[in-house]
């Protein structure tokens, strides 16, 4: 396949930022960098573990029924931690990179302080090869894929992930990413099945989802779903590996950027949900993309 390089520049974005309150000089440029889709990496900004905090890095803490710890910090409701007596800590380690995530939101894209909503984070304990072996195609998350919740329809809603690496080894993650948005819309648009409303009610009716799936949402599965199960797109299509070396944070839109995680242990990651129509260019939310090539409302 020709046109299949991606250049580093054109994916990411590096901000030299050292502290989750720094000043917003960079702000307008990483909007828009983050709005067409890049990442934007911050090399220099760590997240740094207590001594108590650091014997938290062990995957026994994780419900062997659950692949992450999450904390979703508005309902003070934690999930996934298997040692009842590690609960606290854990609680506080994650209200912790909440807090960091939301100063930093403050301070780097100012424009969404007020419409960024439905707060989740999770501490990821097991090693990428741990689930990249065994888990089903679907939910092997070292192929190419855009986010899209199976059980939590977002309609349209942007899905901001912040990260940061934790390992104290000196492992990165180590990620691949793919092409812009448009371009993969329009690659896997045309082998796309089309909306069930009948699927979409069932599904909610039986307690599936949490509200009824849009055209949008069920489109997105499709998406994630094709990308996975393209054996050829995973290893011919557009992509560039990216290192995030321990240490470092980035953030990028997940349901916008394809990504791929490959290597790495450890990590604290931060989702928030943006409605499109809180984004300085909301032409580039995938949910505006799609509705542009097939000239009908999906929500
Ligand atoms: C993913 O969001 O697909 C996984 C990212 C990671 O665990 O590094
Ligand atoms: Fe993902």
């Amino acid at each position: 396949m020709s046109n299949n390089k991606i250049v580093f520049e054109q994916a990411v974005t590096t901000l030299d930022h050292e502290r989750w309150d720094t000043d917003g000089q960079d702000a307008p440029l990483a909007l828009e960098a983050l709005e067409e889709g890049k990442i934007l990496f911050f090399p220099h900004l760590s997240f740094t573990l207590t001594a108590d905090e650091l014997t938290l890095l062990d995957p026994k803490l994780v419900d062997p029924k659950r692949k992450n710890i999450s904390f979703q910090p508005l309902k003070n409701r934690l999930t996934g931690v298997a040692l009842t007596e590690r609960l606290p800590a854990i609680r506080q380690l994650l209200e912790r990179y909440y807090q960091d995530s939301c100063r930093l939101i403050e301070a780097i894209l100012p424009f969404y302080r007020q419409t960024l909503h439905s707060p989740t984070d999770t501490l990821r304990l097991h090693p990428i090869t741990a689930w990249k072996n065994t888990t089903s195609w679907r939910k092997d998350d070292s192929r190419l894929h855009v986010d899209a919740f199976p059980s939590r329809p977002t309609r349209g809603q942007r899905i901001l992930r912040i990260f940061t690496n934790i390992n104290p080894n000196g492992e990165n993650r180590s990620w691949r990413v793919g092409e812009p948005f448009p371009q993969l819309a329009q690659r896997f648009l045309p082998n796309l099945g089309g909306y069930s409303p009948l699927k979409s009610w069932l599904l909610d009716k039986i307690g599936i989802t949490k509200t009824r799936r849009s055209p949008y949402d069920q489109l997105m599965l499709q998406l994630h779903d094709a990308m996975k199960a393209d054996r050829d797109y995973q290893q011919y299509g557009p992509q560039l590996a990216v290192e995030f070396p321990p240490g470092s944070s980035w953030i990028c839109f997940s349901d916008q950027t394809p990504h791929a995680a490959m290597n790495g242990q450890f990590m604290l990651e931060q989702t928030f949900l943006l409605p499109p129509d809180a984004m300085k260019n909301p032409r580039h939310a995938p949910v505006k993309v799609l509705e542009s090539l097939l000239h009908k409302p999906l929500i």
